[in-house]
């Protein structure tokens, strides 16, 4: 069966609409016909320097959210990254086949250390995306889901995986990106031009774990526009248009649809819909959450069966990569 990888950082105690429409649901769509293996990435968390104990918090709750989600462990593999070392050890070998021009042309680094400065700048979070092309060229992913934002580090991991082929005989596949057009960006409801991010405005978020009554008042003080029309125009309208793909993302009706349906209506009334399918695509995801997390012993050995099944892979794939580029095999 062909195989899909994906992944996300345990960077916040919940995940985020645009997670979870960009990339989350299409991993739970996957299931059907890819064997599929999703991490929670928490190697590449401790870029942004985490307190410890957030991190582990953070990290089951990451993984909690999958399962909440739809991530089926029964058939998929669920692991958290450090669990399986050879991600970090491909990610070494990895490193030496990427040029120093070459990952600092990469545009969400140059963004992050500009904010950071140099010296607040570390050399993970420059390597970050070589650990990345690790986690999915060990598993020989074929199809990797993610959100626009990830779509240059996945050329980072094409390129790799070519260059690997190209001077050692083919011993990897080279993944192909699997991004959504209508919801691969879901932008920020109080800034709609730029993306929603975990770093971004709060009151522009919609996270999984926040109230009903939070989630409702951050759709209805969303920022639209000063006609009253509405029309998805992403270039003239930008908040009006993200509101119609959410709904649209969620509810399964076209935009088309949902147009006709509002087109005598007023801003008010797309919010109130727009609130209405959201929340009851998130509310019983919370719910799943919160049970799942009563119950950390269950969390954590489904996490355990996750990486030793992951490992038999990753340990075959490190084997041969090692042996390509000349790495004796301990006796
Ligand atoms: P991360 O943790 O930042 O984000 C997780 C996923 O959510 C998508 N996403 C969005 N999609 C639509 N609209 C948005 N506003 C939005 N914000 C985030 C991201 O594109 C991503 O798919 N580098 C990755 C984690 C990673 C990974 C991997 C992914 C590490 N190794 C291997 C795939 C394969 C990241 O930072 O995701």
């Amino acid at each position: 069966q062909p195989r899909v990888f994906s992944a996300m950082q345990p960077t916040a105690d919940s995940l985020h609409l645009g997670n979870y429409l960009g990339a989350l649901r299409q991993w739970v769509a996957l299931q059907e016909d890819y064997d599929a293996i999703y991490a929670v990435v928490d190697l590449h968390a401790l870029t942004v320097a985490p307190d410890p104990e957030a991190l582990r918090r953070r990290s089951r709750i990451t993984a909690a959210q999958y399962l909440a989600a739809g991530v089926d462990p029964e058939r998929s593999m669920l692991f958290l990254q450090s669990h399986v070392p050879e991600h970090a050890e491909l990610a070494w070998v990895l490193g030496c086949l990427t040029g120093f021009g070459e990952a600092s042309r990469m545009t969400q680094f140059k963004d992050k250390s500009a904010k950071q400065g140099a010296e607040g700048t570390t050399v993970g979070l420059f390597t970050y995306p070589v650990l990345m092309a690790a986690d999915i060229l060990l598993y020989d992913a074929q199809l990797v889901p993610v959100g626009e934002d990830q779509r240059q580090h996945l050329e980072l991991s094409r390129n790799l995986a070519q260059r690997l082929n190209s001077r050692f005989g083919d011993i990897v596949t080279v993944p192909e990106p699997y991004i959504v057009k209508d919801t691969a960006k879901i932008q920020d409801l109080a800034e709609p031009t730029a993306k929603m991010s975990k770093s971004g405005n709060p009151s522009g978020l919609i996270e999984l774990m926040d109230t009903d009554k939070v989630i409702a008042k951050r759709i209805k003080s969303a920022v639209t526009d000063a006609e009253t029309e509405i029309r998805y125009d992403r270039e003239n309208k930008p908040g009006v248009s993200n509101l119609l793909a959410i709904h649209s993302a969620i509810s399964g009706t076209s935009i088309a649809e949902l147009e006709a349906e509002f087109s005598d209506k007023m801003y008010g009334h797309l919010k109130v819909a727009v609130a209405e399918v959201v929340l009851d695509a998130v509310a019983p995801i919370r719910e799943r959450v919160t049970d799942l997390m009563a119950h950390p012993g269950e969390l954590d050995e489904i996490l355990a069966e996750g990486a030793r099944r992951a490992r038999v892979i990753a340990g075959e794939t490190l084997a041969r990569v090692y042996d390509a580029v000349g790495l004796i095999p301990a006796g």
